[in-house]
């Protein structure tokens, strides 16, 4: 029997550089409740949203994913040539075929293999995984892992469940080759007996036309879920990363709600000092954007640094959750908008 060769690849992955894309568009509680049953209170107290983004006109999936992908470019330092993989992970660009990834690598000028990955709101610590391990393979040598989410189209604006909760952005990072491991094994699963928990399902009237599906949620259900079963899943991947919480300099969960983020640090008994990922209260939920764009935030406010050690953990439709600890990259601050 031939024997196949395989290739082997680099001993130490890291993220090289991180870029996002935030949209010009400020929403304020005060304008969802324009239409929505609800208060700028209740949404403040309940979820820590105090506004979120939506894109606008010429500010489509592709464009967003391609101006944070840029800018993770340009501070990794990789040139787009050396890119061997595009992974874009998101649940809410609006055609199965073909997927977002080729046509962000078309516009930064790149032929690499490129792909879609739907995990929802874990999309990007799933494709952080992948990326690291396709590196790790040697099958390419740098990745370009693109969360992004356009989830204002998907809305249906009177309903109190999801309309203010979601945003729309990108983050995207350069995967490759580092001296030292900067992005620890992952601990992963998914449980897709409450598939029903979160979904996209049609027939919403309020819609965008060319977008006739609406995303529905059970927060309840999710919030019962998440602070518990999220806390062993995190705790399994500080151990695997062979560390214990006081090697921590940062914790940056998915920006799902505000009150679920506390109690994760309540249950996980988080040092004091860590810095903790609040983005909700300006981003929303962005779903698969939301950990790059936490990161970014952190670093831009000079919470966190590149090169501290932070927890990074993602949770949601499926249901599916991931995390790893990882090394903060370097950023370039390239959005149009990131000061705002
Ligand atoms: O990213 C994917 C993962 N998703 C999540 O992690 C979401 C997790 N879940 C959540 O964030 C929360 O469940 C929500 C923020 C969605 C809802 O918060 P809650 O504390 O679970 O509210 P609830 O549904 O238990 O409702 C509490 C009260 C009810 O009133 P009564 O019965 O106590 O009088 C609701 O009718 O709040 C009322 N309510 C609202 N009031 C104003 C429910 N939604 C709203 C609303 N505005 N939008």
């Amino acid at each position: 029997m031939a024997r196949i060769g395989q290739r082997s690849g680099a001993a130490a992955t890291a993220m090289l550089g991180l870029g996002v894309y935030r949209p010009e568009r400020v929403v304020t509680n005060a304008e969802i409740c324009e239409v929505l049953d609800s208060s700028d209170e209740w949404i403040r107290t309940r979820s820590g949203i105090r506004t979120r983004r939506y894109a606008g006109e010429g500010e489509t999936l592709v464009a967003m994913a391609t101006r944070a992908a840029r800018g993770a470019l340009e501070a990794s330092g990789v040139g787009v040539d050396e890119i061997g993989t595009v992974i874009v992970a998101t649940s809410t660009h609006t055609q199965h075929s073909p997927a977002a990834a080729p046509l962000v690598a078309h516009e930064l000028g790149s032929r690499a293999a490129s792909f879609d990955m739907s995990a929802g709101c874990a999309g990007f610590c799933h494709a952080l995984s992948v990326g690291s391990d396709l590196v790790r393979s040697g099958n390419a040598s740098h990745v370009l892992v693109i969360g992004v989410e356009m989830l204002s189209r998907f809305l249906d604006p009177t309903d109190r469940g999801t309309a203010f909760i979601f945003g729309d952005g990108a983050g995207a990072v350069v995967v490759g080759q580092s001296d030292e491991p900067g992005i620890g094994p992952v601990a992963w699963g998914s449980d897709g007996s409450q598939s029903h928990v979160i979904r996209q399902e049609p027939g919403c009237e309020h819609v965008d036309a060319d977008h006739p599906m609406a995303v529905r949620m059970e927060g309840t259900a999710v919030f019962r879920w998440a602070p518990f079963a999220m806390a062993d899943v995190a705790r399994e991947a500080v151990a695997e990363a062979g560390l214990t919480m006081s090697d921590l300099d940062a914790f940056i969960p998915h920006q799902a709600n505000m009150r679920i983020t506390e109690t994760l640090v309540r249950n996980l008994k988080l040092p004091d000092g860590i810095a903790i990922a609040r983005d909700i209260q300006d981003s929303g939920n962005t779903s698969a954007a939301s950990v790059p764009l936490a990161i970014e935030a952190m670093l831009r406010h000079g919470e966190a640094k590149p090169g501290d050690t932070a927890l990074l953990i993602a949770f949601g439709a499926g249901l599916s959750y991931a995390s790893q600890v990882v090394t903060l990259p370097a950023t370039a601050g390239v959005s149009a908008s990131v000061a705002g």
